[in-house]
């Protein structure tokens, strides 16, 4: 797919998946999520790439929202309809078997929240701002926020912050939890990296299936001790398992393969 809102660099193995409309503060349209939720599925397909970043371009906005002016009309059909898509790409952000960060680098909002909340990790810029702004527009947070806050900063806060449209700052975003670091906006990207290296040294199918029991803890019907259980003993008969064990025993780094 040629993309015309996103900009894609494969670096060290890792996807870097920048939303460029700055002049839209990547406001997110339906061209833009049909075009990422393509790249996220070449982050599954590909088996070069070992895990990807989400970034926005320019210095303001990671992604100001869902792009409003793609609300007018709406009808209480198309609205769901909406609210569907983006969840079913977020959903696919969140089960994606390989790590995605999401590298915030100025407004994070609406739906840029949404969807940074559906990666694995968090690392903001000193400048990022959170908010779920939605209830200035007379709806609700419809890509998956009013779960997944919850999920990252308990049910007082997120309550708060959503019925409020309060807008955060990057410290008071790490202090309750929503993201995992705070950088200089120069080592927004570093610090992804390093992260991504780190995890990259370890072994493929342990961290896929390290997402699946973590993601468990927060599926309906899903009990999440059973599915480690479970994913404990298909571990235990994967080639990846075999050589960690094997090169602990022979004090040699492990060559991993993901199999
Ligand atoms: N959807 C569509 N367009 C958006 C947008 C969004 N979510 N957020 C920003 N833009 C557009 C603006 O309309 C403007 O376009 P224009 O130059 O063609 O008029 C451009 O991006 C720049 O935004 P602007 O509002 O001029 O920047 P600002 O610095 O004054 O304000 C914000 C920045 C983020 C505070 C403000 O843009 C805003 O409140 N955006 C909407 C946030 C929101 O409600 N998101 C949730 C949507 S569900």
């Amino acid at each position: 797919m040629t993309y015309t809102n996103l900009l894609t660099e494969l670096r060290s193995n890792i996807l870097i998946i920048t939303i460029n409309r700055p002049d839209k503060l990547n406001a997110l349209n339906r061209q833009t999520l049909n075009e990422i939720r393509d790249a996220v599925q070449s982050v599954y397909d590909n088996s070069e790439i070992k895990g990807a970043i989400i970034t926005g371009s320019g210095n303001k906005a990671f992604v100001a929202g869902a792009d409003i002016s793609e609300f007018k009309n709406a009808s209480r059909k198309s609205g769901e309809a909406l609210a569907q898509y983006g969840h079913d790409i977020f959903f696919m952000i969140e089960r994606c078997p390989k790590p995605i960060i999401a590298a915030v680098n100025g407004f994070c909002l609406g739906g840029g929240c949404e969807m940074a909340m559906s990666c694995h990790i968090r690392v903001a810029s000193e400048n990022a701002k959170f908010g779920q702004p939605e209830v200035n527009l007379g709806i609700v947070p419809g890509y998956g926020g009013t779960q997944r806050m919850v999920q990252l900063v308990g049910k007082a806060k997120a309550l708060e912050l959503i019925m409020t449209a309060d807008i955060i700052g990057a410290q008071d975003a790490w202090r309750i939890g929503l993201v995992n670091h705070v950088t200089g906006n120069e080592a927004l990207i570093p610090k992804c990296m390093e992260i991504l290296e780190k995890i990259k040294q370890k072994a493929p199918v342990a961290i896929a299936r390290t997402i699946n029991c973590v993601n468990g803890y927060f599926e309906e019907g899903t009990d999440g001790f059973k599915k480690e259980v479970e994913e404990f003993g298909y571990c235990c008969e994967t080639e990846d398992f075999a050589e960690g064990t094997a090169a602990f025993l022979e004090k040699r780094k492990a060559n991993f393969k993901g199999k």
